[in-house]
């Protein structure tokens, strides 16, 4: 047995980070035992855990929570914790885990050290710095800091942490986050020096819709505070004041849109060291900022991930431009040696445009880095900015790709899901949405990454949560975005912005708040981070944001008659849905936004009904389930026939309804099947945009015609998902063609090849492929709901999910003839519901752990099971091929000529037998191909000749 993964608050051994709502979790593996007999979790003051330092023990615990596990302990200021966990398993195996860490940081402790700004001309990136004498020696020491604008600190001639672009984005001017670092190994007795530069980041560079500067203020400034701890316990504290001094940087300009702009000549050596003689240097100045308290950081930290070496290529039209294979968010960083004064130019895109460079889709985002040389060998990357790009264009050197590498820098989270199956495209997919989380994973969520946006769109976050959930976990990255939300919320009585945080001096402008689908990322996050991560105390701390935001919409219910639907205001709706009758119109989508507004209405009531029972809340309980109610009879009323037609009559409106379960149980076969008839109608494919998309696959799954939803997947021409991926995609794209087939951009105004909205198919493979579900009783996967359901259409599918409770490893895969063989692990702890679809007891056999029940039901088998391994081999009763989906009477085809004329150039003359008997091909085009030896014809054709004889018929029957 071992004990792994020991995290506080979703982070290993933070420093300073807010966890005053400490939550410790932890995880069991490598054991026989099946279930946790007791757990003993200690804390203490000293890594020696000596009874006097002791501040917490459980003792032998029973119910010690691995998820989540809430020690009620009073924490001090700037105190190192030391915890560990002792697991007792039920077959009497016994594990001590390592000891891991969290350390507080100020707390309410004021600050010693204050804003300074230098005295420096505005706008002037600067050096700043202090120097210091240290006599005795060093025990430990930390600096706590923070910067209006983008910071990085070095002790010594050495940056003191591998983090970039702090102090991260918040919303600054309600909360202001500072960073902690353990800066022991940087000092030593004796003359040392600390020193800073300065960028303009979020807080005073060019951001926001429309590109503002000074939007948070005008002024970059420091705070920081270097507390050295001695070895005689004496402490000194250098903290940022009037004697701190600034001098003119090196960088020139900085933005993160434009990029940065940066003159080696403007360097000084050894700027941040003691022996840096700063008698001429200016001097700073305390500063008054718009900004709000100080607080710990809950932002998870910006680090460099992968890295990437480039392809060169001379383009047609002589550019030097550099490949890096893949659309991430990051930089390039290169060796450079050439003249003095000479300067690099280097250029980001996420694409070339026949064969030359472009980024045309970048809007006014200049995403540049300009270099002048001092004439040295240098090192080069920048500091105050990021880019999304896959190509660079480079002038002004000779280009030696080993000189250039490229790294993904975005927000460090566990990466804890691996997805793979049997088809590379479909792999290729999964990883493109993965590309597309890191590349905007960048503190906030953001909508994309490179051009003049980079914003906190909260339909995306919202729209992507559970696949991002998949990837990695996120608790703790919502939980900062949630603050977020907490902090604008408040301004605006309980609704939420399309954007979080909003750009300040834009709020008062108002880029839209109360828009259904963006603004339920309100329910949306905080319900889906509880329901795959299991933290309660979280749920409870965003409980209140729920429940103001439905507050929200329930008071714009009331203002307009109480009618339980939501029917004024402005809503994005479907945004990108290509159903728009007005085809000129290429945001908008053809779902009445009020239909979307009363849907998600109805969804967040649900989710918050299921939030207070979760925790306890008995009377909001009733209140929220007796509103949803309601609000299910209006919709109903307002929406569907009696005898159960919609009357929006589109994709995303039938999804809606079957998703959010906003139909009697007596109409959802027939809106089913009207889903399935709009696809057929559409030639198999959806036209949903970004509120339809995440939904559609599931909805089908759910009813039954996973034939649909695999086909949905498995389309290769516009629009689908593999549509981007045959052309070359290594991102999800923002639009079904954001790419023409001929490979030009389709358009410019708006189009990122790098948004990930489209990415949340993946929860459906995680969820449906691979059949991998949280359950509401037992969230973060303690109990797992696992109903994999296979296709044809792939040969295996299967998931790695490193859960907070556990590791699970499902998977299936087809072998022989029409058998299937599923694998299972179930980690220690865990319990799981496991149904088989389409097959009968009587042909299973399982080999490994035997399950705690097994039963047959609705032609299904189903099995409760415990932990550890389990193999099943089953011959199910539905083959899994895939069906032509005509779905009705082929008779009115086979009376025409066009029809006639289709059918045979795909069947040939086995039509002729057809023509006597259309019975039998309308049979032969709704049963799996192969099930039927009369399918002969049909049997042969491959899955893209069925694809487009379908569509064929399809368009022809639109006719008739
Ligand atoms: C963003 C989107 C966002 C949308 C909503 C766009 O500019 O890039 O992803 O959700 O606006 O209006």
């Amino acid at each position: 047995m071992k004990i792994v993964r020991l995290r506080a608050n979703h982070f290993e051994n933070p420093i300073g980070y807010d966890i005053s709502d400490l939550n410790l979790s932890w995880v069991v593996e490598d054991t026989k035992a099946k279930k946790q007999e007791s757990a003993q979790i200690i804390i203490s003051k000293s890594d020696k855990f000596q009874p006097e330092n002791i501040v917490f023990d459980s003792g032998n615990c029973k119910d010690a929570d691995s998820r989540s596990f809430r020690p009620d302990i009073k924490m001090e200021p700037y105190t190192c914790y030391y915890w560990k966990v002792k697991v007792t398993g039920d077959n009497g195996e016994v594990a001590e885990s390592e000891i891991a860490t969290f350390e507080t940081g100020k707390l309410n402790d004021p600050w010693k050290g204050i804003w300074v700004t230098p005295d420096l001309d505005n706008g002037i990136h600067p050096y700043l710095r202090k120097s210091f004498l240290i006599d005795g020696e060093i025990k430990s020491a930390r600096v706590y800091a923070s910067a209006a604008g983008i910071y990085e600190i070095e002790i010594n001639g050495e940056k003191i942490s591998d983090e970039y672009l702090l102090p991260g984005y918040s919303v600054y001017d309600c909360w202001m986050q500072y960073q902690s670092f353990d800066v022991t190994r940087y000092l030593k007795s004796g003359k040392n020096a600390i020193g800073a530069m300065l960028g303009k980041g979020w807080f005073s560079g060019r951001f926001g819709l429309g590109g503002f500067e000074n939007t948070y203020g005008d002024r970059m400034a420091l705070i920081c505070e270097l507390v050295i701890t001695k070895e005689d316990g004496t402490k000194v504290v250098i903290a940022s004041d009037e004697t701190w001094k600034s001098h003119k940087g090196p960088v020139i300009e900085s933005s993160i849109y434009d990029g940065e702009y940066y003159n080696a000549n403007l360097e000084i050596a050894d700027w941040s060291k003691d022996n840096c003689n700063d008698d001429s240097w200016l001097g700073v100045k305390p500063v008054e900022l718009k900004i709000g308290p100080m607080s710990e950081r809950l932002s998870p930290p910006i680090v460099k991930h992968e890295t990437f070496r480039p392809k060169k290529l001379i383009t047609s039209k002589g550019e030097i431009v550099l490949d890096f294979g893949q659309n991430m968010a990051g930089w390039v960083e290169f060796d450079v040696n050439i003249p003095q004064d000479e300067r690099v130019i280097i250029q980001y895109g996420e694409l070339l445009q026949n064969g030359c460079f472009y980024r045309d889709n970048l809007r006014s985002a200049k995403a540049e880095y300009k270099y002048i040389s001092k004439g040295k060998k240098a090192h080069v990357r920048p500091h105050f900015t990021y880019y999304g790009f896959r190509f660079v264009k480079v002038e002004g050197m000779d280009v030696n790709p080993d000189d250039f590498t490229a790294y993904a820098i975005y927000s460090h989270m566990d990466e804890i899901g691996e997805i793979k199956t049997s088809d590379e495209r479909v792999n290729r997919l999964i990883l493109n949405a993965k590309w597309g989380q890191k590349s905007n994973f960048v503190d906030v969520p953001t909508d994309c990454p490179q051009r003049d946006e980079r914003m906190g769109w909260t339909g995306d976050a919202q729209f992507f949560s559970g696949t991002a959930s998949f990837f990695t976990n996120t608790a703790a990255f919502y939980n900062k975005y949630m603050r977020d939300l907490r902090e604008e919320q408040k301004l605006i009585d309980g609704s939420v912005p399309v954007i979080i945080p909003r750009v300040r001096n834009q709020r008062e402008v108002g880029t839209g708040h109360g828009s259904s689908a963006w603004s339920d990322v309100a329910t949306i996050v905080p319900w889906t981070t509880y329901l795959f991560f299991g933290d309660k105390a979280m749920l409870e701390k965003h409980y209140e944001i729920m429940k103001d935001w439905v507050g929200y919409i329930i008071r714009q219910d009331e203002a307009d008659g109480g009618k339980r639907l939501w029917q004024t205001g402005n809503h994005i709706a479907d945004w990108l849905a290509l159903d728009n009758p007005d085809k000129t119109d290429i945001f908008n989508g053809g779902t009445d936004q009020y239909y979307v507004a009363t849907a998600y209405y109805y969804y967040s009531v649900r989710l918050i009904g299921d939030a207070a029972e979760s925790l306890g809340k008995k009377e909001d309980a009733v209140y929220y389930r007796k509103l949803q109610q309601e609000i299910k009879e209006a919709f109903c009323k307002e929406y569907v026939t009696p005898n159960g037609k919609i009357s929006v009559d589109t994709q995303t409106a039938h999804v809606l309804a079957l998703f959010m379960d906003l139909l009697p149980e007596t109409h959802r076969t027939r809106v089913a099947e009207a889903l399935k008839m709009k696809l057929v109608n559409k030639g198999s494919h959806l036209d949903t945009g970004f509120v339809g998309t995440p939904y559609i696959s599931r909805v089908l799954s759910n009813v039954g015609a996973n034939d649909f939803a695999y086909k949905l997947l498995f389309n290769e021409d516009f629009p689908s998902w593999l549509y981007s991926v045959n052309m070359g995609a290594t991102t999800i794209w923002e639009r079904w063609n954001s790419v023409n087939e001929d490979g030009s951009v389709s358009s410019t105004g708006m189009n990122s090849m790098n948004h990930y909205a489209y990415g949340s198919v993946v929860e459906w493979i995680a969820r449906d492929i691979c059949g991998l579900n949280p359950v509401i009783d037992e969230p973060g996967f303690k109990k797992a709901f696992i109903k994999p359901q296979p296709f044809r259409y792939m040969n295996n599918a299967s998931i790695t999910y490193k859960s907070v409770s556990g590791t699970y490893k499902n998977g299936w895969q087809f072998v022989d003839e029409n058998k299937i063989k599923y694998n299972f692990e179930i980690p220690f702890n865990c319990v799981a519901e496991i149904v088989l679809p389409d097959v009968k007891l009587g042909d299973v056999i399982i080999n490994g752990e035997r399950p705690l029940m097994i039963e047959e039901k609705d032609n299904n088998v189903v099995m409760k099971v415990e932990a550890g391994k389990i193999e099943v081999i089953c011959k199910p009763s539905c083959d899994y091929y895939p069906y032509l989906n005509i779905n009705s009477s082929l008779k009115d085809v086979l009376a025409c000529e066009e029809g006639i004329a289709i059918l045979r150039k795909y069947i040939g003359a086995q039509l002729d037998s057809f023509r006597e008997i259309p019975e039998l091909l309308d049979l032969s085009f709704n049963k799996p191909l192969t099930a039927n030896p009369i399918f002969g014809p049909l049997s042969i054709l491959k899955q893209d000749q069925i694809d487009s004889l379908a569509e064929e018929l399809s368009k022809c029957r639109a006719k008739i």
